[in-house]
């Protein structure tokens, strides 16, 4: 492992933008666990800060040691076809000035989360960070995926020009307790999860199911992520970007038959082969994370799937169970 100093956070003034959003929430629980005082980490809330506006971001960067920058507008498959400028917009204008107002403010540490969405279409299974520039992303993902991933550049230039500390992550698909189960915009272990509740409660023989069921993703639970977003706060101050995964791969299909399993449900899984598959397979080379900073996955995934699952259950129906 590489001997990077670590940042000692306990005394330090943290600012997690989209603190309060799902990875945010986890992120915040981490820090504190750290011993960083509840007063000295600030969450701007959207409704009151918008960071698309660069007057709010130079407010609420200053006086701050640390920024962890999670605020972004994220989605699934479909939410990505629908809205391909937002999700373009909203998450480069937020990084660019929010990177601009820290480095004008003298911020000692700016951490940006980035996306899986930014590799290539095809990239060699295990993703290395080598491969992020050798092509175009799948095209569902792609304003969003190459949104953040000009932070990147954002970020190495800064280093390169003023020799600011900004470091980049570049997480897997994430999981588990607290996702977002809007069908309009989660992901797709939330999307199955209440697909396949819905189907139970309603007494229904067969759940449709986007695509063919063959394409892989990675799954990191969401608690290993915020864990492994604070080490690096604490100690790597690195340009290179850093994948942050668990190092395994799943088809869809497999994932499916986990899902209905742990929730009990035997009815037939009919694939609408009409809908995208995404990216056609996913999983990260974790390597890099585990020499810089000693970040690996803890939580193993049927055990996290099912958490998952039966924090769902019990939010919202506890007779189900
Ligand atoms: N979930 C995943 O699978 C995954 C995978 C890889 C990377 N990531 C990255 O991880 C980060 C967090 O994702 P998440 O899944 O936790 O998303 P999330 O639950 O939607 O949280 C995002 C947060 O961003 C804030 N936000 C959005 N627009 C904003 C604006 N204009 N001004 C200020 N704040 C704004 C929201 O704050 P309010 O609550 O105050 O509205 C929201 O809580 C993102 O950067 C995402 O790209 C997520």
């Amino acid at each position: 492992m590489t001997v990077n100093s670590m940042l000692d956070l306990k005394d330090k003034k943290i600012l997690v933008t989209g603190g309060a959003g799902f990875l945010g929430s986890y992120v915040v629980d981490v820090l504190k666990k750290r011993g960083v005082p509840e007063k000295a980490i600030t969450v701007p809330r959207s409704g009151k800060f918008d960071l698309r506006d660069m007057f709010v971001c130079k407010k609420v960067v200053q006086g701050q040691d640390v920024i962890i920058h999670l605020a972004a507008k994220v989605g699934g498959i479909g939410f990505n076809r629908e809205h391909p400028g937002q999700l373009f917009y909203d998450n480069a204008i937020m990084g660019i000035q929010l990177m601009e107002a820290a480095r004008q403010a003298g911020v000692k540490k700016f951490v940006q989360v980035g996306t899986i969405c930014s590799y290539p279409r095809i990239t060699p299974v295990p993703f290395k960070e080598e491969d992020l520039w050798n092509g175009y992303p799948e095209e569902t993902n792609a304003p969003y995926g190459l949104a953040k991933k000009m932070l990147l550049v954002q970020a190495q230039a800064y280093r390169q020009e003023y020799g600011f500390n900004a470091i980049y992550l570049l997480p897997v698909n994430l999981y588990g307790p607290g996702d977002n189960f809007d069908p309009q915009s989660s992901h797709v272990i939330p999307a199955l999860i209440k697909k396949v509740y819905d189907a139970k409660k309603e007494g229904k023989k067969s759940v449709e199911i986007w695509g063919t069921g063959k394409a892989s993703r990675e799954f990191l639970y969401v608690e290993d992520a915020a864990e492994a977003i604070v080490l690096a706060t604490e100690k790597y101050d690195e340009s290179e970007p850093v994948n942050i995964g668990a190092g395994f791969e799943i088809t869809i299909g497999k994932l499916v038959e986990k899902v209905c399993k742990f929730m009990g449900f035997d009815g037939e899984i009919r694939w609408n082969r009409l809908k995208p598959d995404g990216q056609p397979r996913r999983m990260l080379d974790v390597n890099r994370a585990k020499h810089e900073f000693g970040s690996i996955a803890k939580v193993d995934f049927d055990k996290g799937l099912q958490q998952t699952i039966k924090w769902y259950i019990e939010k919202h129906d506890k007779q189900y169970i």
